[in-house]
């Protein structure tokens, strides 16, 4: 059984769309142990108390530095014994140690096509750029900001009435399909990294 914890800052749809796969079987010899929040407010964190899955909050005030939180939550993923970490709307830049800890073990969703529109307002900026089309990507954490290996990638069309809210929905329903698929590929041991390249073997 795969041990899965879930970094989450916000809301936590996607939070909910992993346990909800897990829960139908989508998702097999899996399970999330873990929620953790940098946001005590994070309604992730509510979610997480209704499935009774534990959860921790580390807010960044009570570190003196970027490192020392990293430290702190890689101390805590290891004492839990985590195997594969989810980052599902955690707005933060993890140090190179963090990856170093959990090299090719941690994901992370974003609401553009990488490499385009990286960073917290992935959506906003592929609209005021005036593209027709952009997406989502889940991929590998590396030491850049959203630049590790793609998993995988899915576009939607830009419609020409599409307000940032129109938008963020449509993206929102193609993560929740796409980041239990993602991870239920990591668990069944599908997903091969060459480089910066993922290879699926189904
Ligand atoms: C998701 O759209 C995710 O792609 C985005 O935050 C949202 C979280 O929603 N992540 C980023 O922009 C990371 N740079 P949720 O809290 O409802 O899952």
């Amino acid at each position: 059984m795969r041990r899965i914890a879930i970094l989450a800052s916000g809301n936590g749809s996607n939070l909910e769309a992993i346990l909800t796969a897990i829960d139908s079987g989508q998702i097999q010899n899996a399970q999330v142990v873990a929620v953790i929040s940098d946001q005590e407010a994070a309604y992730a964190l509510v979610r997480a108390q209704k499935h009774k899955i534990p959860s921790r909050v580390f807010r960044r005030q009570d570190y003196p530095s970027r490192e020392a939180y990293d430290r702190a939550l890689i101390a805590f993923l290891k004492a839990e014994a985590i195997d594969l970490v989810v980052m599902a709307g955690f707005m933060r830049l993890v140090t190179p140690e963090f990856v170093a800890a959990f090299r090719n073990r941690i994901m992370n969703i974003h609401p553009s096509l990488l490499p385009a529109f990286p960073g917290t307002r992935g959506v906003a900026d592929a609209l005021a750029y005036g593209v027709k089309v952009t997406g989502c990507t889940v991929h590998f954490v590396d030491e850049g900001m959203d630049t590790g290996p793609i998993i995988l990638q899915e576009a939607l069309p830009i419609q020409p009435d599409d307000t940032v809210e129109s938008l963020q929905a449509r993206i929102h329903t193609l993560e929740h399909r796409l980041y239990p698929q993602a991870i239920d590929l990591w668990v069944r041991g599908k997903i091969k990294i060459r480089g910066r390249r993922c290879f699926i073997d189904e």
